[in-house]
């Protein structure tokens, strides 16, 4: 939602806070800030509109101090004007505050603290915290904050600065992620370690409730009583190289480049190829566990909501278990049926998602122990879970989710397997499965070769203004997931359809001048898939068939196609949406859209 950055140590602040900004970037971008404090006093420096914007403004001024904060926004409360960028101070200037989250009870607090004589100058809530931290100093910042932590509620992470105590920094966690990252007479806080590899692999991951006292030399976190608390180090394993666009113009385009490897480094360590034996050892996924199931429940938001709408495919097929699958955000306000025989599964890239997060432990609180498929590790979801999988796509920074969607459809089928292991439908992997497997980064990358025809399509396409996707059976959460990237970073209203739901309404939109693309694999739903294609041509809809075989009977029909290799159906997803990243990616680059930043967005969605 936004990205928050800390620094204290004999540096100089400034740059190093602004690095990290760009590297957070992705949390949020419609407004930046940075204070720096030397000499008792805050130099401060805020803008609306992207991060280059703050920078050009600092080019000619100083920011001096080696103790400062630092934010980039995504508005909840207030416009993203000057005024309400971060950081926030108080009514002397001697507090400065960041934050990422909302304070639900702010208007209530706001209203009392005015009461005190307290002046506010934005519309923000974050400000109010600034002013809750004044009325609650007695001298030490670190206990004015966690009384400040007392008075608020809400889901935040929190940072501030007091001039009062110039070589402290306070951070407090309550629902969006804040890691401490560890250096030698010098330390960083950040929304997301991502900020802080290039300058540290150490990093302490705050819980809920915890509030850090950090300085140059030392980190002391207590909860909001000032209990002491007990966090354990991480070492971050990736290296600041893998948050580089490296080469690419985009995040997104190197993202979806790095498919092949990515999904080859989630199945690494769970599954031998040689053999199909299945490593994933966790004790919730042991027979004696599992047959205690009578259904699992996959929740997730966006993307991850479409990977598990394929998950429901695989775990039904192949380990016979019944599947439901939701939002987070509709889950978590109806009165679903839930007890201990369900196991929730919980799909999410940042492990942050507030929806998500809340989805889940309504479902735990209601008995269902929970399984975590995340990729950022030590994020809160993981922490919450009874067990979790990794995948292992390395940071993905580009707003729309692609190689997060990939390795998260690898975990899936691994799950699926698991769970008919333990289910004693089956050892490991069968053959076919573990070949498909074995080629399955090969494939990939043969898809990925496609690019420049979709670049061409792109350019035929780009200035079409309604999109629709159709694809069945496994390929309709498919269609879903190309639609959606269309839409995310082009602009271009689309939607994805269930092929056979096409006679049901959709169809009436199509006309000559409706692109219409038509996920037909060599599945047991191609022949029926194909009818549908027949009811587009016959209708002078405009197709772009996506295709493992393409007969004579495709190229009578499509005005495009796209061929991809064929591997076995419940990996074929995994192959078959390449070409709609790529296709979503050349549009938006065509239409000049911001991809790696669309607007509106923000990577993370740590707020309702
Ligand atoms: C995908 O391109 C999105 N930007 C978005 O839908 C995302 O998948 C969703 O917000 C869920 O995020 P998560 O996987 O981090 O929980």
């Amino acid at each position: 939602m936004c990205g928050i950055v800390g620094y204290v140590g004999s540096q100089e602040a400034a740059p190093l806070l602004l690095d990290g900004l760009k590297r957070l970037e992705y949390r949020g971008y419609d407004s930046a800030g940075i204070a720096t404090l030397c000499n008792g006093h805050f130099t401060i420096h805020r803008s609306a509109g992207k991060l280059s914007t703050l920078l050009e403004r600092l080019a000619g001024s100083s920011s001096p101090g080696s103790v400062g904060i630092a934010h980039t926004r995504w508005a909840t409360h207030g416009r993203p004007t000057e005024a309400n960028a971060h950081p926030h101070t108080d009514c002397k200037g001697q507090v400065v505050a960041v934050h990422n989250g909302i304070f639900e009870n702010f208007a209530e607090r706001k209203a009392e603290l005015e009461s005190l004589g307290h002046r506010f100058t934005s519309e923000t809530d974050t400000e109010v915290f600034a002013h809750q931290v004044e009325q609650g100093f007695r001298g030490d910042l670190f206990d004015a904050v966690r009384s400040a932590t007392k008075k608020v509620t809400g889901a935040y992470a929190v940072l501030v600065s007091s001039s009062a105590e110039p070589g402290v920094l306070v951070a407090a966690r309550s629902g969006p992620p804040i890691a401490l990252g560890l250096g030698k007479n010098e330390n960083w806080v950040a929304s997301d370690p991502v900020a802080l590899v290039p300058w540290t692999r150490d990093v302490v991951f705050l819980e809920d409730g915890d509030v850090a006292r950090v300085d140059a030399k030392s980190v002391k976190i207590s909860d909001a009583e000032g209990r002491p608390r007990d966090r354990a180090t991480h070492r971050i394993l990736w290296d600041a190289v893998a948050a580089e666009k490296g080469g690419y113009r985009h995040f997104m385009a190197k993202e979806i480049h790095e498919q092949p490897t990515a999904v080859a480094e989630t199945l690494g360590g769970k599954v031998s190829l040689e053999t199909g034996e299945l490593f994933l050892d966790l004790p919730l996924l042991a027979p004696e566990r599992v047959t205690g199931f009578d259904r699992v429940l996959l929740l997730a938001c966006g993307t991850s909501w479409h990977a598990a709408l394929i998950g429901k495919f695989l775990i039904e097929g192949m380990a016979r278990m019944s599947v439901e699958v939701d939002y987070g955000s509709e889950f978590r306000y109806r009165s679903p049926v839930v007890d201990g025989r369900t196991l929730t599964v919980g799909v999410s890239q940042s492990g942050e998602t507030a929806d998500t997060m809340a989805a889940l432990t309504e479902a735990r609180g209601a008995g269902s122990p929970l399984v975590a498929i995340v990729n950022v590790a030590g994020s809160q979801m993981a922490r919450t879970a009874d067990a979790v999988i990794e995948t292992h796509a390395g940071p993905e920074i580009g707003v729309a989710s692609t190689k997060a969607f990939t390795t998260q459809l690898a975990v899936l089928f691994l799950l699926a397997a698991k769970l008919r292991e333990s289910r004693a439908l089956g050892r490991g992997l069968t053959a076919q499965e573990r070949a498909g497997l074995v080629h399955l980064p090969s494939a990939i990358q043969r898809a990925l070769s496609l690019e420049r025809k979709i670049e061409n399509l792109a350019r035929d396409f780009h200035s079409a203004t309604n999109f629709l996707f159709l694809g069945r059976g496994l390929h309709y959460p498919v269609a879903l997931e190309g639609a959606l990237k269309l839409k995310e970073i082009s602009y271009i209203h689309a939607e994805g359809y269930p092929a056979g739901e096409m006679k049901h309404g959709p169809i009436a939109l199509v006309d000559e001048n409706l692109p219409v693309v038509v996920l037909a694999p060599n599945d047991a739903w191609r022949e029926k898939t194909l009818s549908n294609l027949r009811e587009v041509k016959s209708r002078d809809g405009i197709s772009l068939v996506v295709t493992t075989r393409e007969d004579e009977e495709i190229a009578s029909l499509a005005d495009h196609s796209l061929v991809i290799p064929e591997t076995i159906p419940e990996l074929q997803p995994i192959v078959s949406v390449v070409p709609l990243q790529l296709l979503a990616y050349h549009m938006a680059v065509r239409r000049g859209c911001d991809v790696d930043q669309p607007r509106n967005l923000a990577k993370s969605v740590t707020v309702e």
